[in-house]
């Protein structure tokens, strides 16, 4: 058997490759690591700790339920996060306001972090995959002074890491520091995450469509006339295509940057802008996909990573994927927005 890598390694041999860093972002990954072991370990015995499964009975401030494990991860990411000193602070899904870290060294600190600490959580009492979303920055302020909002108000392209864990059938940690996407499986029997998925593509082309077609009737025609198209049999073209929704975005996106498909969350006519956060979502899972030859954007031809934020709980319409399926679909909605143009004429 090959020597394998383990990602404490691979941290090390990356960062050696770049003489001019101090080991700042190693040592942030190195931090999210911990916490990812750290909520792992709670999320395999979700089924059986009583005061982690359930509501805690407080809404976050987009007014949805916090379960336990999302309270619980959020304060697992902070803690660990903050106790490494490389952060000037973060933004959470599960947190109002971005929080600041005010020590001295916190202050000197040149990154931020922004995460969806518990993604998919409506998805833990019934044992399906769930995941953890974060995206690293470096911040805009100064450095020895106070985090300020425009630290995290970035644009996705000045990303400098990205990455998520998926607690499933076995947990991994994927991110990107924007050369390449590399997959780390967690070997519970010894602790440690080991390269798995060197180098991870997204395939040009796939056959898995991914979308809450519940929401069919309140969908744009664009979409719906491109779910239709996805079922139609075609055999040149692989159609029909195959439907997988999980409701656990990581998931969803795991499974078809791997196998090859798309994913889809529009707006729609009780969402404007969709349901997904921009700054927790849809940016790290854009420079994902687009690190991996994938690409990401709202459907009407504007780039994921190159939306300006203006708040943190932003929501975005999004389309991510393989390429062509993306290419697809904005066709469909470029399509049928200009036959409502000619209508109005
Ligand atoms: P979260 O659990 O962080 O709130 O995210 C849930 C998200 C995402 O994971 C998933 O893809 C999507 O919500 C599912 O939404 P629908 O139930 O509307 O399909
Ligand atoms: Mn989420
Ligand atoms: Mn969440």
């Amino acid at each position: 058997m090959g020597r394998i890598t383990t990602l404490g390694e691979f941290i090390v041999q990356s960062q050696s490759n770049h003489p001019e860093a101090k080991g700042e972002l190693s040592r942030l990954l190195s931090a999210i690591r911990l916490a990812a072991k750290v909520v792992n370990s709670q999320t395999n015995k979700a089924g059986l700790v009583d005061n982690i499964m359930g509501n805690v009975g407080t809404t976050n401030v987009q007014g949805e339920q916090q379960k336990k494990l999302d309270v619980y991860a959020n304060d697992v990411f902070i803690d660990a996060l903050q106790a490494r000193h490389e952060l000037c602070g973060i933004a959470s899904e599960e947190e109002d306001d971005f929080v600041a870290f005010t020590s001295k060294e916190c202050k000197n600190a040149k990154y931020v972090l922004l995460m969806d600490p518990l993604d998919g959580s409506s998805n833990i009492d019934v044992n399906v995959s769930i995941g953890t979303i974060f995206s690293i920055y470096q911040r805009q302020s100064p450095v020895g002074t106070v985090a300020t909002m425009e630290d995290f108000l970035q644009k996705g392209v000045e990303q400098v890491a990205a990455g998520y864990v998926i607690y499933g059938s076995s947990t991994m940690l994927v991110y990107s520091t924007g050369n390449g996407v590399n997959g780390f499986t967690f070997d519970p029997t010894v602790g440690v995450f080991y390269l798995s998925h060197p180098n991870m593509r997204c395939p040009k082309s796939g056959k898995i469509y991914s979308i809450n077609e519940g929401n069919y009737p309140h969908l744009p025609s664009g979409v719906r006339n491109y779910i239709k198209h996805c079922k139609e049999l075609d055999p040149p073209t692989k159609r029909p295509y195959t439907a997988r929704y999980i409701g656990s975005l990581v998931s969803d996106f795991h499974r078809n940057l791997i196998k090859g498909g798309i994913y889809l969350y529009p707006s729609n006519s009780l969402a404007p802008n969709g349901k997904l956060r921009l700054l927790y979502e849809c940016n790290p899972l854009a420079f994902l996909v687009e690190d991996a030859g994938g690409k990401a954007t709202d459907g009407r031809g504007k780039r994921i990573l190159e939306i300006e934020p203006k708040e943190l709980h932003q929501r975005t319409p999004f389309f991510i994927g393989s390429s062509n399926m993306v290419d697809e679909v904005e066709q469909f909605l470029e399509e049928s927005d200009t036959r409502k143009a000619v209508e109005v004429m």
